[in-house]
């Protein structure tokens, strides 16, 4: 079979990593098509070449805008695309502008749509990857779930006949650079200047739109980052960056020291060498989990709450309205007992989605 992987924001880079992997030790063609929603070398070039990603076979080049332009860019831009290469096959992973763009390209030629990372919810509506989850799962023909939850949630809204339980492929990636990681294969991550890697850290990032596009929140929150009690190690998304430099909040302030984002060996040492991790990121959660460092997670839900059930990770959506003391005592908290268990599956979801995908019948609208 034919499968076209279309991809373009960091995230699914990683996502993307074990697929080609397991996609390259089968006979089946796997095309690559990069939208270009992340062009900077640090979000997207160095994914590619540290996680032995093949070079993308097409690369769309949309770049930044509004919702409505990036969405249409990547609409226009794939149609022609999807009409020559005409797969067996369009995947489409997580929830980003690039995603429901393209199952909407497909579904519209009548191509089959699988997507990953399917099933999740935040159950937020003012989040923009909330409904682009949401109407992907509802127009795609297979919808690969990483967990019990996910797969609970397509049923709940009617989806099942679609659904199967593929496991978290992020498992895959993470676990495998762990381990290379831990076997001195990587040199250490560039860490922000003020940081000394033999002395505790807390490792951060920021990029939600509800985190950072408000001003006055934007500054509440990186002042509870600066008077956390130990140094903050902050690995700035270009969002960040851009929406402090408009407001002229300053980033590097009390204990919180700035740096650029990470490639994932990079993120991974940094995240083990720590003593615990505060974001608003959905894939560096599960990465906490995984490498079993306490998360703190700046947001008022989150889609993974099986990080949560144990208490590996704690929510807390407004850092700035709890008393300095708590605020600190949360994030520096010890780490529990309780076994958090495997609940996104054993490291062979990629596996799993070459196999689901070859053995699957039901959705495709191909007959
Ligand atoms: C996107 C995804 C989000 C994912 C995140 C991971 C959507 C709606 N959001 O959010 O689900 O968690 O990627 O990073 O698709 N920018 C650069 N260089 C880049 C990319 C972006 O400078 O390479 C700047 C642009 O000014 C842009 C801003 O960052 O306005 C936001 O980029 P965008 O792709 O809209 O969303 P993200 O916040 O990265």
């Amino acid at each position: 079979m034919k499968v076209i992987s279309v991809v373009g924001a960091r995230p699914q880079l990683v996502k993307l990593a074990p697929i080609a992997a397991a996609f390259a030790k089968s006979d089946h063609e796997h095309v690559i098509v990069h939208t270009g929603q992340h062009y900077d070398a640090d979000l997207s070039d160095v994914f590619f070449s540290g996680l032995g990603i093949p070079d993308p076979d097409v690369h769309l080049g949309v770049g930044s805008g509004s919702h409505g332009l990036q969405t249409g860019a990547v609409l226009t831009a794939l149609d022609p695309v999807l009409e020559r290469e005409r797969p067996d096959w369009v995947l489409v992973y997580g929830d980003t502008n690039s995603t429901i763009a393209a199952a909407l390209s497909a579904v519209k030629m009548h191509l089959p749509v699988a997507h990953l990372e399917a099933g999740l919810r935040s159950f937020n509506r003012r989040m923009p990857e909330e409904h682009n989850r949401v109407l992907t799962d509802h127009c795609a023909d297979l919808l690969l779930a990483p967990t019990e939850e996910a797969m609970r949630h397509l049923a709940n809204e009617g989806l099942a006949h679609r659904a199967r339980l593929a496991g978290d492929v992020m498992v895959d990636i993470c676990l495998r650079i762990r381990d290379a990681v831990l076997a001195g294969e990587h040199p250490a991550p560039v860490l922000p200047e003020g940081i000394d890697p033999a002395e505790p850290f807390l490792f951060a990032t920021l990029h939600r739109p509800d985190n950072t596009d408000d001003p006055e929140r934007l500054a509440a929150l990186v002042e509870s980052l600066a008077k956390l009690p130990l140094p903050v190690a902050l690995a700035a998304h270009p969002r960040l960056v851009a929406r402090a430099a408009e407001h002229g909040i300053k980033l590097t302030q009390g204990n919180l020291h700035v740096g650029r984002p990470l490639p994932y060996a990079g993120l991974v040492a940094a995240v083990l060498a720590s003593a615990g991790v505060v974001t608003d990121s959905g894939g560096l959660q599960k990465e906490a989990f995984l490498l079993e460092r306490v998360c703190t997670t700046v947001r008022p839900e989150t889609e993974w709450v099986e990080t949560v059930g144990t208490g590996w990770n704690v929510l807390v959506p407004d850092p700035h309205l709890l008393s300095s003391e708590e605020w600190a005592a949360t994030v520096t908290r010890t780490a529990p007992d309780a076994d958090p268990g495997i609940p996104y599956g054993d490291g062979h979801a990629a596996e799993n989605v070459v196999r689901i995908m070859e053995d699957w019948e039901g959705g495709s609208r191909r007959a």
